[in-house]
């Protein structure tokens, strides 16, 4: 008897650790393809109409998926996700707009911290950013979500070590701090200029910070990684388009990179 509780208890524990493996999401089919396409024995499997493709990653055991566009799309994703999955940790990548003027087309920016820059109020003021309450109620959670300390390191290590797809002849750079997500594409230089200012923010995006929310609440460590594919200024929409491929594959390059690191 106590043999067959000890063989189910380690049956269990097994089959827990095996559960565990790392999300990796992006909003975007580009953003996640050269992922699904370096994958080892992948499998499809569709939950809550969200289309889940586990496998191995540089030995390590993932499960990506595509989050689709904006806040909202983010935030069911990520809640199918770790409803079905309960990932260990969780990884975004996909492209932003730059703020900071030396972020351009093709530079990293890893989220070290994510604010959403459009939850508020308004009064004959104008609008101000204000924090989420708790989930239950109580008392305001931080404004900032900051990411998992370790995953910002791992991050930024293994950023030193790749090579980075050239924009226009350009090595692209790395910088680290906050990113500022809202459900606008952002194609505006007085927009852009308010969220450097205001937030402090390198890149704005539209997913980021409704997904570090979702794993504050949750406890599960995550980190957000993307790449400019253009300046959220009034030529965004161009460069976008012309960027949006080399920026996908710089982000997750770095990616796979952190995966080696883990
Ligand atoms: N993702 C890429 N560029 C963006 C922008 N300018 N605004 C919002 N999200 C983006």
């Amino acid at each position: 008897m106590k043999k067959v509780i000890l063989g189910l208890f380690f049956l269990f524990i097994s089959l827990s650790v095996q559960a565990q493996r790392i999300a990796i999401m992006g909003a975007l089919d580009q953003e996640i393809a050269i992922l699904l396409d370096s994958m080892k024995s992948s499998k499809k499997v569709s939950r809550g109409g969200i289309d889940f493709f586990t496998g191995k990653l540089k030995g390590k055991k993932v499960v990506i998926l595509k989050a689709g566009v904006g806040k909202v799309n983010a935030s069911y994703s990520t809640a199918i996700l770790t409803e079905n999955f309960s990932p260990s940790v969780l990884i975004f990548t996909g492209v932003a707009g730059g703020l900071h003027p030396e972020a351009l087309p093709g530079d990293i920016v890893i989220g070290e911290k994510l604010v959403q820059f459009d939850f508020g109020q308004v009064d004959s003021t104008g609008f101000k950013v204000s924090p989420f309450r708790k989930l239950n109620g109580g008392r305001h959670e931080e404004l900032y979500v900051e990411a998992d300390r370790k995953l910002v390191e791992k991050s930024a290590s293994a950023a030193r070590k790749i090579e980075f797809v050239p924009i226009s002849n350009r090595t692209p750079k790395v910088f680290s701090g906050v990113i500022a997500t809202g459900d606008i594409f952002v194609s505006n230089d007085e927009k852009a200029a308010w969220l450097y200012e205001e937030f402090n923010a390198l890149a704005t995006e539209m997913e980021g910070a409704a997904i570090a929310h979702i794993c504050r609440t949750l406890g599960i460590p995550f980190i957000i990684i993307r790449s400019c594919s253009d300046n959220a200024n009034n030529h965004a929409r161009v460069n976008f388009n012309q960027f949006v491929g080399p920026a996908s594959v710089n982000s997750a390059h770095l990616v796979l990179g952190i995966l080696e690191e883990m």
